[in-house]
């Protein structure tokens, strides 16, 4: 089984962003634990500041070498996978296009976020995220990934 971790802008600076809400690990720390706990799978991680860039690599995941893409943009093993743990940071509420791209796809995708968005800023309560992801969790920091990759596999084994 495959499981992809996509994390949005932002993401590439946890540990040194905001640690009082993000806390003070590296997601390259907690990957590499992850990766060890969950030795039953492949675990894959895609981290990106670019909107488009989040969209190309959730059309991969669900057609693989038939996303029409550019050689440049594409995986180099095609990049299809099972099951999708998703944190679009600040892109949960901005964006249409990865809402259109999760709709698009056939995988199963958890939405996920570290802090308690609704304890938070207003503009945070809404995610455009929500109404296509097939769960969501919030608010467990970064054992988030660890529950939303435990369901995901319940989730793929029952399809
Ligand atoms: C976040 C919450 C978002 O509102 C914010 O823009 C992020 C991180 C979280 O994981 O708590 O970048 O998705």
């Amino acid at each position: 089984m495959k499981i992809l971790i996509i994390n949005g802008p932002n993401l590439n600076l946890l540990g040194r962003r905001e640690p009082g809400i993000y806390g003070s690990d590296t997601f390259e720390d907690y990957f590499a634990q992850l990766q060890e706990e969950q030795s039953d799978i492949h675990l894959e991680y895609f981290q990106s500041n670019v909107e488009g860039a989040i969209v190309d690599r959730l059309h991969q995941a669900g057609f693989g070498k038939d996303a029409n893409l550019s050689e440049g943009e594409c995986h180099p093993d095609g990049g299809m996978v099972d099951g999708i743990v998703l944190n679009a940071g600040a892109y949960t509420h901005t964006s249409v296009a990865i809402h259109d791209a999760i709709k698009a796809i056939s995988i199963p995708v958890i939405e996920v976020h570290i802090s308690n968005v609704h304890q938070r800023e207003e503009f945070r309560h809404h995610s455009f995220i929500s109404p296509a992801a097939a769960g969501i969790i919030v608010g467990f920091g970064l054992n988030g990934y660890r529950l939303a990759i435990e369901g995901l596999k319940e989730m793929i084994e029952e399809e």
